[in-house]
């Protein structure tokens, strides 16, 4: 059985500003295994919340272009519907400034 858990191929984000599009995430490839950590660094501005979005199918309006593989499963292409039933189980974000959101 494949250790894959999580592989994003060729993932750009973009948002619509003007009569352009610009590319909040460009061209990001990477895989997460089965019981792996994987952390994300970049400076304020470069993408990493766009990303984590990107995954979690939480863009309203930006273009997805890439994959989003999970479990064989290609998140950008899959239905908010289905999307909606990984959501809490298989898949879950914590919020930038969590304690606005949760209670400690
Ligand atoms: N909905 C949106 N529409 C247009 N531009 C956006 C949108 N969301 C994010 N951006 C832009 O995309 C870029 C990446 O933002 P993002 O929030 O992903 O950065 P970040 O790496 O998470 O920064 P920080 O470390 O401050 O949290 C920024 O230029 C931001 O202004
Ligand atoms: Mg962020």
């Amino acid at each position: 059985m494949s250790n894959k858990l999580l592989e994003i191929k060729n993932l750009t984000t973009s948002f619509r500003i003007g009569d352009g599009y610009y590319a909040a995430v460009d061209d990001v490839t990477l895989t997460l295994n089965k019981n792996e950590v994987l952390g994300i660094v970049g400076e304020s501005g470069s993408g990493k919340s766009a990303l984590a979005f990107s995954v979690m199918g939480l863009h309203n309006r930006a273009k997805i272009e890439g994959e989003i593989l999970l479990k064989n499963n290609d998140l950008a292409k899959m239905p908010h519907s289905k999307l909606n039933k990984l959501r809490g189980d298989d898949l879950a974000m914590i919020f930038q400034d969590p304690l606005t959101a949760l209670n400690p």
